[in-house]
């Protein structure tokens, strides 16, 4: 391997401390604790993980955490009354719909029924709007998480060759905005592109984000390029033992490193940013509700 490894892991614990001590100063000096509430609806179990995981990251940093759980039938009219009371309470500066929801339930509109300001996943039409005009706007997690770190190993990213492997728009139309928004010149690849090979060979950065187990091999990569590898996917690890797993990336880890001059591990790339840009998304809502100055270095 000749690629650097960046370090999500040690950086999304840089971005915690950061927090944690603008929480600290917004209590001492303000008398004020921003709150995130997060909605978790049905059981799905890896939404689970994540929810619990968000609920302990957001207490350690000394935030007030608030979960609703609601039943997997839960009608529509119903969760809307749950955001429509979370956006009038004053003590919540953050709300989160973890996603999926089940089918019956309508996704954008759920979304969209979020204040805006507390939309902290940067998911509603009006932050995505702000974002696209490079406005002020709350900026989704796991590509803000991505830009920090791409920001701290290059400097300025300006005049770059950037590929987005990826459409959705929790994560590569929002990422692309991103790239663009610091002056790269962005190109977006999907399942129906041409030549991906040839397009991603171009690229100065390369995020891959599909969700397709090691979909980019190391060949793709134009020596010393930054690939940064937001999928995360568990393959079947029979040589580790019987039913055991293994989390594997979007990029093949080993050919990419051999080429790249920089990457993010899986685990311990871009997965700790998420938690971490959540927490400061919610740090800046709360700034912005009671007009104070923001943290630095923590938004877009
Ligand atoms: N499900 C998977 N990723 C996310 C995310 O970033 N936010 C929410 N709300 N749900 C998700």
């Amino acid at each position: 391997m000749s690629a650097t490894l960046i370090d999500g892991k040690a950086f999304a614990g840089r971005v915690r401390t950061q927090v944690a001590e603008h929480v600290a100063r917004l209590k001492a000096d303000h008398g004020i604790t921003p709150g995130l509430a997060v909605v978790l609806v049905g059981e799905d179990p890896a939404s689970q993980v994540y929810v619990r995981s968000k609920g302990k990251q957001t207490v350690e940093v000394g935030m007030k955490s608030v979960e609703h759980k609601l039943d997997v039938s839960t009608a529509q009219e119903d969760l809307l009354a749950v955001i429509n009371q979370l956006n009038n309470d004053p003590e919540i500066h953050g709300i989160l719909v973890q996603l999926p929801l089940p089918d019956h339930l309508d996704e954008d509109m759920v979304i969209n029924a979020i204040a805006p300001e507390k939309d902290v996943d940067g998911f509603h039409i009006s932050n995505v709007g702000l974002l696209g005009t490079g406005q002020k706007s709350m900026v989704p997690c796991t590509p803000l998480g991505c830009l920090m770190m791409l920001r701290d190993h290059h400097g300025s990213l300006s005049g770059m060759d950037a590929v987005v492997i990826g459409r959705s728009n929790i994560v590569g139309k929002p990422m692309a905005q991103l790239l663009l928004g610091d002056s790269c010149t962005v190109t977006i690849a999907h399942s129906r592109t041409k030549d991906l090979a040839d397009v991603v060979r171009r690229a100065d950065i390369v995020v891959a984000a599909v969700g397709r187990p090691e979909m980019v091999p190391g060949d793709w990569i134009k020596p010393g390029a930054t690939v940064i590898d937001v999928g995360i996917n568990r393959l079947d690890a029979p040589e580790k033992g019987e039913g055991k797993t293994r989390l594997v990336g979007d990029a093949d880890f080993e050919s990419c490193a051999a080429v790249a001059g920089a990457i993010t591990p899986v685990p311990g790339g871009v997965g700790p940013m998420t938690i971490a840009c959540l927490l400061a998304n919610t740090v800046t809502a709360c700034c912005r509700a009671n007009r104070l100055e923001e943290p630095e270095g923590l938004t877009a």
